[in-house]
This record gives C-alpha cells, sequence and structure tokens, in this order.
C-alpha cells in the first residue's frame, strides 16, 4: 500500500478545494459528502465529486470519497453512484459511523456488485471510521469482515458525542485536551482501535486537529498518535500536511538508528547471541523487530541506500 500519512479531507461541493487538494502533498485526498456538506447540498456534493474525479488527474494520488453513514437517505446512492461513475479512479470508499460487522458486509457486496457490473477489477478498498461506542467495541469483528479493509481512521468529536465526553475547545478535535485531562486524553480509544486496526493487517489512522492555525498543537498531537502506532493523521486544511508528513516519516536519526541496530543483531548473530549491548543499552529481538519496521518504512519511501 501507498503511503498513507497525510489525509487531506474536502469538502465534495467546493470544486475550488478539489484542485487546490490535488496539488497539495497530501498522500490521500479524501472528498467529503459527510459532515463537511450541509444536507441541503448534498446531492451537488455527489455530482460534484464525480466531476472532480473524472475531470482532473489523480495520477499518482490516492483519492478516497467519504460516503455518508448507512442511517441516511444517502449512503446507498453515494456508493452507487460515485463508484458506478468514477470507481476506476477510486483507490477507497471511507465508510463513517461503522457500527457493527454487517455496515461493512454491506458496503463490500455493494462493491463486489458495482465492480462486475461496470467490469471494473476488483480493487476499491474501504476506510473504516470509528467514532462511536459500538463501533469501537465491535472494532476487532469489524476488522475481520472484508479483506477490502486498509485502513482505520478515529473520528474524534463523534467519538466524543458517542460516548459523552465533555467538549473543551470550539472544534471538538484534539485542541486543549490537556487542560481537561492530563496525558493523552484519547489514548485508551485510541489504542484500542490501532489494535483492531494491526490485528487485521490494517493501517491505523489518527483523527484530524481542529485548530488549523496552531501548528505546535498539531505537531505535538501527531507525535502522540505516532508513538501510539499510528500511520497517519487526517488532516482539515492544506497548511497541516507537511507537518503531519514530517512527523509520520522516520528521520535520518531514526533511520540511522535502526541501521545500527540490525548491524549490531548481525554482529550478534554470528557470535551466537540473541541480546547485545549498544550503547549501553539492551538490544534484543524485539529490538531488531522494531528496527526492521522502521527500516523497511524508510526504504519504502526511498529514504535509505539500500
Ligand atoms: N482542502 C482544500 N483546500 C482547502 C481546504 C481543504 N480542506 N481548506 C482550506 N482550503 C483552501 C481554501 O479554499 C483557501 O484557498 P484560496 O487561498 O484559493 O482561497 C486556502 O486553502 C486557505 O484557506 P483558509 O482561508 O485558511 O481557510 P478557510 O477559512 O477558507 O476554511 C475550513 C477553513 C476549516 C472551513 C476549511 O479548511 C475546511 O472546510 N476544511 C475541511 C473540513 C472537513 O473536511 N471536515 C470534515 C472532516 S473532519
Ligand atoms: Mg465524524
Amino acid at each position: 500500500m501507498k503511503p498513507r500519512r497525510s489525509n487531506l479531507s474536502v469538502p465534495g461541493h467546493i470544486e475550488k478545494m478539489h484542485g487546490k487538494a490535488l496539488a497539495s502533498n497530501a498522500d490521500v485526498i479524501m472528498l467529503d459528502l459527510e459532515d463537511s456538506v450541509p444536507v441541503d447540498a448534498k446531492e451537488k456534493a455527489r455530482a460534484q465529486v464525480i466531476r472532480s474525479l473524472l475531470d482532473l488527474d489523480w495520477t499518482g494520488k490516492t483519492v478516497t470519497v467519504r460516503i455518508n453513514s448507512l442511517d441516511t437517505p444517502f449512503a446507498y446512492r453515494d456508493l452507487l453512484e460515485v463508484v458506478e461513475n468514477g470507481g476506476h479512479i477510486l483507490d477507497a470508499i471511507v465508510v463513517p459511523k461503522v457500527n457493527a460487522p454487517g455496515d461493512i458486509s454491506f458496503v463490500d457486496r455493494m462493491l463486489d456488485g458495482i465492480e462486475m457490473n461496470k467490469k471494473l477489477s476488483p480493487h476499491l478498498g474501504i476506510e473504516v471510521s470509528i467514532e462511536t461506542a459500538e463501533g469501537l467495541l465491535k472494532s476487532a469483528a469489524i476488522g475481520r469482515e472484508s479483506n477490502r479493509l486498509q485502513t482505520f481512521v478515529f473520528g474524534i468529536a463523534d467519538y466524543s458525542a458517542s460516548v459523552g465526553a465533555r467538549l473543551v475547545s470550539i472544534s471538538g478535535h484534539g485542541e486543549k485536551e490537556e487542560d481537561l485531562y492530563p496525558g493523552h486524553r484519547w489514548h485508551f480509544a485510541l489504542s484500542r482501535m490501532i489494535m483492531a486496526a494491526k490485528a487485521n493487517r490494517c493501517l491505523a489512522i489518527d483523527a484530524p486537529y481542529g485548530n488549523f492555525r496552531d501548528p505546535e498543537g498539531l505537531r505535538r498531537s501527531a507525535t502522540m498518535s505516532c508513538a501510539l502506532g499510528c500511520d497517519g493523521k487526517w488532516a482539515i486544511h492544506p497548511d497541516q500536511i507537511d507537518i503531519i508528513n514530517e512527523v509520520f516519516t522516520p528521520s535520518p536519526k531514526d533511520i540511522e538508528l535502526a541501521a545500527r541496530v540490525l548491524e549490531a543483531d548481525a554482529n550478534a548473530a554470528a557470535e551466537g547471541r540473541g541480546a547485545v549491548a549498544v550503547d549501553g543499552r539492551m538490544v534484543d529481538q524485539a529490538t531488531v523487530r522494531m528496527a526492521k519496521q522502521l527500516w523497511e518504512q524508510a526504504r519504502y519511501l526511498k529514504l535509505t541506500r539500500t
């Protein structure tokens, strides 16, 4: 799978933002039909998204569409019309407010049918948005429901509403959390989602950070979710992309460290040892697995010489 470090959400009905998003450095561009689109613009947004998929050149980009949630009158038409007309361009469908495995099997079977009818090679992936108490509770089973699943994303504001957590900032998207709760307020929920994603060989994506004029807050939020095991973060504004890409890209220092761990391991193996000391720290096979993972990620992003 291509990197999914930054995922820019773009309101489906605002055409001028589509070209702007395409020209950005976002790894993923998500054309949104759900919560950034007012109810009376749903049809217009769907038609605009289809037009943008067909008219703009998305070569080399990962592009997704977020449909409306399955408990609305819009979702089935979003899926049908967007995939029938633009499915050959899309990489994945983002399904919001997934509550149960059945939600995913519905989308999966619809995609089967549309792909057969339109003679598309079966390729469309699914991003699962976990943003309700029920969805988080069932996230492990949701993750097993379809082999189309590629990514899990944490919907912070809807999840807060779902569990009745207090609103701290005007946006409700991750800002000033530490004023209310010491540490990482979403540590448990995010970690649980990450566990479900990784147990099902999917990537885990963090929620967006609502204050797009606060680069330091964004960096802190991204760094924390990266430390927990996330592979990327949603963005709601183009100014957020570079910081997110940077945080989720292994730094030269990380790569050098991983190389030294792998070298020490190769030497240790030649001496018949599983654990060795490097700079006065123990390096064992668990350290080696982390280093290998980082090395592979860096190699994928063409940051290593070999
Ligand atoms: N995608 C593409 N372009 C965007 C963008 C986005 N998500 N957000 C802003 N831009 C563009 C603006 O159109 C503007 O372009 P211009 O200079 O050509 O006029 C430029 O970036 C600067 O925008 P700015 O004036 O700083 O922001 P704003 O006040 O117009 O919009 C938001 C702020 C938050 C309303 C807007 O960023 C937005 O709609 N974000 C997406 C929200 C969303 O998708 N929510 C659902 C997922 S949680
Ligand atoms: Mg939401």
